[in-house]
C-alpha cells in the first residue's frame, strides 16, 4: 500500500489549507480491512448510477461509462492487481478515484445524491447479508450432520448428567439431538436478523436525505433488499444488524464451545466415550502418547474472541449520537472478525461431526454405574402402588446399602432389596438395567431410542427449519 500522506486527499479537501499529517493518515485510514468490502461497494455504486440514469439524474452514456469502468475494476481487484492506496482512505474513495482515473468526468458524476456514509451503510449490510447466507448453509450442514449421527447412535447408551455427576442413562442419539436443538435455534437468529439486515440504506445521503428525485425501491430491487430505510438519520447511523448478527454468532459458539468441552472431556482416557479422527488432533512434540483434541479446544478458545467481538460493538454504539459518526469506522474488524470465526467453526464442525466414533461399549459400561437407574427402582415402587416421595426414601435408602457395599442397586440380591419395600419382587431387575431405563422415557423428546427416530423423523420431515 502506498504512503498514507502521500498527497492531500482530492475527495474532500477543498476547504483544507495543509494535508493530513502522517500520523493522523496512518491512524484514520480504513482500506487496510475494509477492502473486503469491495464487491459489495462496486454493486451498490453500480445499483446507484443505474437509477440515477433512470430517474434523469445521469446521462445513459455516463451510466454505461461507469458500469464498464467499475467492471474492469472489479476484475483488476479480483486478479489481486488494483492498487489500494491508503492516502485514499478507505474502499470507497479507492474504487471512485480509480473509476475517475479510467473513464474520467463520468466518474465525478457517480457520488451524486450520495454519501459515504449511506454508501459504507449499504456495503455492511451487503457483506453482512452474504455472510449470513453463507453461516445458514454451515448451520444446516451442520444439523444434518448431527442427525445422521444420532439416527447411527439412536439406541447407543450414554450415561446422563446433572451437576456433572452420573444421573441417568440416556441415549447417545439424544444427546446429539440436544446439540441438534441448539444449531437450529442459531439458524433460527441468523434468519432473523437477516430480515433487518436486509433494509437499504443508500439514499439516506449524509444524514437528511437528498435533493435529486431518487427511486430508493428501485436500487433496493437491483440489490435484492426486501425494504428501504424509513428514516435517513437512523440509516446512516445505524449497526443493530451488524450486533444482532454478531450476537447469533456468538450464541453459535457458545453453542460450539459447550459441544468442545463434552467432547474434550469424552476423549480423555477417564471417560473414553469418543475417539475423535486423528485428522482433527495434534500430538505433543514431548509426549508420545498424547493426541490432543485441537479442534475443539480451539474453538472454545475462539468462542472469547467472539463474544469479545460482540461487545465491541455494544460499546461502540453506546454513546454515539445521531447521526453518522466516525466511530463507526470500527464496526469492521469485530463484524469480520466474529463472521469468519463462526463460520470456520462451523465448517470444521461440520467436517468432523460424520467421523466421531462412539465408543459404545465404554459409555454403557460407564452408564451403568454411579446408581444411574435409581429413579427406575423408584418409579418401579411406584407402579405397585408406593407414593413417589415413599419410593425415593425407600430407594435412597438402597443405594446407601449398594455404595456401602461397593456394588451397583442391580448387584443386590432380591432379600436386600425387599428390606427397603416388600413390593420388590423377582422381575425389578428387568427394570433397572440402562437399557430398560432409557427405553421407558417415551414421553415426546424423551431419551427412549423410539422416542429419538421419532424425532429423527420428525426433524427430516420440517427439514431442519427452525420455528
Ligand atoms: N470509512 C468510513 C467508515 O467506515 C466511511 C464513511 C466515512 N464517512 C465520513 N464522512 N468520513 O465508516
Amino acid at each position: 500500500m502506498s504512503n498514507p500522506s502521500a498527497d492531500k486527499n482530492q475527495m474532500w479537501s477543498g476547504r483544507f489549507s495543509e494535508s493530513t499529517s502522517e500520523r493522523v493518515a496512518r491512524f484514520s485510514e480504513s482500506v487496510s480491512f475494509d477492502q473486503r468490502l469491495w464487491r459489495a461497494d462496486i454493486a451498490g455504486s453500480k445499483a446507484h448510477a443505474r437509477m440515477l440514469g433512470k430517474v434523469g439524474v445521469l446521462a445513459a452514456a455516463d451510466v454505461d461509462a461507469i458500469t464498464s469502468g467499475l467492471d474492469a475494476i472489479a476484475a483488476e481487484i479480483e486478479a489481486g492487481r488494483f492498487a489500494w492506496q491508503a492516502a485514499l482512505e478507505d474502499v470507497h474513495m479507492n474504487i471512485e478515484a480509480a473509476l475517475t482515473a479510467r473513464i474520467g468526468e463520468a466518474g465525478k458524476r457517480l457520488h451524486t445524491g450520495r454519501s459515504r456514509n449511506d454508501q459504507v451503510a449499504t456495503d455492511v449490510r451487503l457483506f453482512t447479508r452474504e455472510a449470513i447466507d453463507e453461516l445458514l448453509m454451515l448451520t444446516a450442514a451442520l444439523a444434518d450432520a448431527l442427525l445422521d449421527l444420532a439416527e447411527k447412535e439412536a439406541d447407543s447408551i450414554l450415561p446422563g448428567f446433572t451437576h456433572m455427576q452420573v444421573a441417568q442413562p440416556v441415549t447417545f442419539g439424544h444427546h446429539l439431538l440436544a446439540w441438534r436443538e441448539q444449531i437450529v435455534r442459531d439458524a433460527g437468529r441468523l434468519t432473523d436478523a437477516r430480515r433487518r439486515c436486509n433494509v437499504l440504506p443508500l439514499g439516506s445521503a449524509a444524514l437528511a436525505g437528498t435533493v435529486y428525485p431518487l427511486d430508493r425501491r428501485y436500487v433496493a430491487g437491483l440489490l435484492g433488499f426486501e425494504n428501504i430505510s424509513e428514516n435517513s438519520l437512523d440509516a446512516v447511523s445505524d449497526r443493530d444488524f451488524a450486533i444482532e448478527t454478531v450476537f447469533a454468532c456468538s450464541l453459535i459458539m457458545v453453542h460450539l464451545s459447550r459441544w468442545s468441552e463434552e467432547l474434550i472431556l469424552w476423549s480423555t482416557p477417564m471417560f473414553g466415550f469418543v475417539s475423535l479422527p486423528d485428522r482433527f488432533c495434534t500430538g505433543s512434540s514431548i509426549m508420545p502418547q498424547k493426541k490432543n483434541p485441537d479442534v475443539p479446544e480451539l474453538v472454545r478458545g475462539k468462542t472469547g474472541r467472539v463474544v469479545g467481538d460482540l461487545n465491541a460493538l455494544l460499546m461502540l454504539m453506546k454513546a454515539q449520537p445521531l447521526a453518522y459518526n466516525r466511530d463507526n469506522q470500527e464496526d469492521k474488524l469485530p463484524l469480520f472478525d466474529a463472521l469468519d470465526t463462526a463460520r470456520d467453526c462451523l465448517a470444521i464442525y461440520a467436517d468432523m461431526v460424520p467421523h466421531i466414533v462412539v465408543k459404545r461399549g465404554r459409555c454403557r459400561e460407564a452408564a451403568a454405574q454411579g446408581f444411574s437407574t435409581a429413579t427406575d427402582l423408584a418409579d418401579y415402587l411406584v407402579k405397585q402402588g408406593l407414593p413417589f416421595r415413599d419410593a425415593h426414601h425407600a430407594v435412597g435408602n438402597a443405594v446407601g446399602l449398594a455404595a456401602s457395599k461397593g456394588c451397583d442397586l442391580s448387584e443386590l440380591s432380591l432379600q436386600e432389596l425387599q428390606v427397603f419395600s416388600p413390593l420388590v419382587r423377582e422381575d425389578v431387575f428387568a427394570h433397572i438395567t440402562p437399557e430398560a431405563s432409557v427405553a421407558a422415557r417415551t414421553t415426546w423428546g424423551g431419551t427412549a431410542p423410539s422416542e429419538v427416530r421419532a424425532a429423527i423423523a420428525r426433524a427430516r420431515a420440517g427439514g431442519g427449519k427452525a420455528a
